[in-house]
């Protein structure tokens, strides 16, 4: 076997191994109740998450789980204790409640139509279990990012967002919000599942605004995570 074929070999089970891991967090109830929910185990914790099946956001997604487990199994590097994180396109919430159970004071955000679920799923999984209550709010990617968070007023340590570049006509919109949330010490945690060509190019464009590290690789689950931070700002670690 060449280098070349051991490196593909090497990578393909390192893949493997965390995609199992990454799929193990998730459980479902035992028992079929007049609820239905899907269960996660992060942060020794059991969250409880309601979909609905009629809207994207509504429906949790792999990469959504992707950044939850690099969040919590990452915490010497990111530490999200105190940190003010917002979550972009939070759906039903799993990014926003690991967060908050991570000990970070968390907004998350979505249009207005997700935001009940959403906001059911976040209060009761963290409900007396965290250092901060988590603020659920509607935040519609564009122009509306300015007066919702002002830059004087809102600065963020952490933008999280999973699964939020598919084929929707906001990509440029999502673009700027990336743009006017991420100041000088923010950190975009990016969880990126490739579907279609034109995710490939919202990734090439970012790269032109952004710094980008890629953080994991897992095609059997064709999902990228990625950080990135200003070009022409320096994070506390690059310091
Ligand atoms: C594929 S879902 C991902 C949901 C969640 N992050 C996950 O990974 O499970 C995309 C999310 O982006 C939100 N979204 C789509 N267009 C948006 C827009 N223009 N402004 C704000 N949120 C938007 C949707 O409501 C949805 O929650």
């Amino acid at each position: 076997m060449d280098t070349q074929q051991s490196k593909a070999k090497e990578e393909a089970a390192v893949d493997a191994e965390l995609a199992k891991a990454i799929m193990a967090r998730c459980f479902h109830p035992s028992l079929i109740g007049t609820e239905a929910w899907e269960g996660y185990v992060f942060s020794d914790m059991e969250i409880r998450i309601k979909e609905s099946t009629d809207l994207y956001g509504a429906v949790l997604w792999p990469s959504a789980t992707v950044l939850c487990h690099f969040l919590e199994t990452n915490r010497d590097k990111h530490n999200l204790t105190d940190q003010n994180v917002i979550e972009l396109g939070a759906g039903t919430g799993l990014v926003s409640v690991v967060s908050s159970l991570l000990g970070a004071k968390v907004t998350s955000t979505d249009l207005p139509e997700v935001l009940g679920n959403l906001k059911c799923n976040v209060m009761r999984n963290t409900k007396d279990r965290c250092k901060y209550i988590p603020l659920v709010t509607e935040l519609i990617w564009g122009p509306e990012v300015e007066q919702r968070f002002p830059r004087a007023t809102h600065c963020f340590d952490y933008i999280l967002a999973a699964d939020v570049v598919y084929a929707h006509p906001y990509l440029e919109e999502l673009m700027d919000t990336f743009d006017h949330l991420c100041q000088e010490n923010t950190q975009i945690l990016w969880a990126m599942r490739f579907r279609l060509e034109r995710e490939n190019c919202f990734v090439d464009r970012f790269r032109e605004r952004f710094q980008v590290e890629e953080l994991y690789d897992l095609p059997s689950l064709s999902i990228k995570l990625y950080r990135a931070w200003r070009k022409d700002k320096k994070t506390k670690d690059q310091r």
